[in-house]
C-alpha cells in the first residue's frame, strides 16, 4: 500500500517537473536569417550570457565585450561554434563555462554573434585579414612540424607573434571604431605571414637535404662493410 501511495507521488512530481525542463520560448522551425538572429538573442538572454558579457554598455565584466563579434574576423561561424560547444578548445585556458545548447539554439546564438557588426569592413580589407589568418594558421603548423623534427625556431616564433600583433591590433581598431591605419596595418600582417610562410617551406627544404643525406652516408656504409667483409673473407 506505501508503495503505491510513493509511486503516485513520483507520478504527480514528474508530470509537474516535465514542463518546466522544456524550453520556454518557441524554437522557429525556418531557417529565415533575421528570424534565427531574434531567436538567438533570446537564447542569449536566457542562458545568462549578459552576466558576463557586455553589449552596448549592458551586461557583465567577467567576458570580453561582445559589441563588435561580429567584426573579428577570425570568429566566424564554425569558431562560434566550437567555442559554445567546448571554449578551452579554441581558446586554451579559457574559464567560459560550457553552455548546453540545442543544434537550433547553437546555429542561432552564432548567428546573433555574427550580427553584432558595428561597421561594414571595406570588402578589400576583410579579404586581406582573411588571408593573413589563414597564412599565419599555415605557418604555425609548418612551425610545429619543423619543432617536431628537433630544430631550434625560434626567430619564426618571434616573426609569428609580429604576425598576430598586427592583427590584434587591426581588431581593436575595428572595436574602437579607428579604421584610419588599418590598411597600412593590414598589408604589414599580410607581409609578415608571408614572410613566415617563405621561412618555413625554406627550412622543410633544408630539412628534406638532411635526410636525404642521411641515406647517402648510409648507404655508402653499408658498401664499404660490405667490401670489407668481402676482403677480409678472401684472405
Ligand atoms: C561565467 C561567465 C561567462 C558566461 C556565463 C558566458 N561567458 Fe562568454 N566568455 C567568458 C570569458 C571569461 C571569456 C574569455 C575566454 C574565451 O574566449 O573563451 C568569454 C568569451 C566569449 C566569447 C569570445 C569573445 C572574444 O572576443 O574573444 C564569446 C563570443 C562569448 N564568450 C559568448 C558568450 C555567450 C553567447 C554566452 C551565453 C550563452 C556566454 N559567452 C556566457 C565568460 C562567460
Amino acid at each position: 500500500m506505501r508503495g503505491l501511495v510513493i509511486r503516485l507521488y513520483l507520478c504527480v512530481a514528474v508530470t509537474f517537473l516535465i514542463p518546466l525542463s522544456k524550453p520556454c520560448y518557441a524554437e522557429p522551425a525556418t531557417t529565415d536569417m533575421s528570424e534565427s538572429i531574434a531567436f538567438g538573442k533570446d537564447v542569449y538572454n536566457l542562458k545568462g550570457c549578459i552576466g558576463c558579457h557586455k553589449i552596448a554598455g549592458m551586461g557583465g565584466d567577467l567576458g570580453p565585450d561582445l559589441t563588435n563579434q561580429g567584426n573579428i574576423i577570425s570568429h566566424d561561424a564554425e569558431w562560434h561554434k566550437r567555442h559554445f560547444t567546448d571554449p578551452p578548445s579554441v581558446v586554451p585556458g579559457s574559464t567560459m563555462p560550457r553552455i548546453e545548447l540545442t543544434e537550433n539554439e547553437l546555429s542561432a546564438l552564432t548567428a546573433f554573434m555574427l550580427s553584432l557588426r558595428s561597421e561594414e569592413l571595406p570588402k578589400d580589407v576583410e579579404g586581406a585579414i582573411k588571408m593573413a589568418h589563414e597564412k599565419l594558421d599555415e605557418a604555425r603548423k609548418g612551425i610545429d612540424e619543423i619543432k617536431k623534427s628537433g630544430f631550434n625556431v625560434d626567430h619564426l616564433e618571434v616573426k609569428y607573434v609580429q604576425g598576430w600583433t598586427h592583427l590584434e591590433t587591426i581588431n581593436n581598431m575595428i572595436y574602437t571604431h579607428n579604421l584610419a591605419g588599418i590598411y597600412k596595418e593590414t598589408e604589414e600582417a599580410g607581409a609578415t605571414a608571408k614572410e613566415i610562410l617563405q621561412d618555413v617551406l625554406s627550412y622543410n627544404k633544408e630539412l628534406e637535404h638532411r635526410v636525404i643525406q642521411a641515406v647517402v652516408l648510409i648507404i655508402l656504409i653499408v658498401i664499404m662493410v660490405v667490401l670489407l667483409f668481402i676482403k677480409l673473407l678472401r684472405v
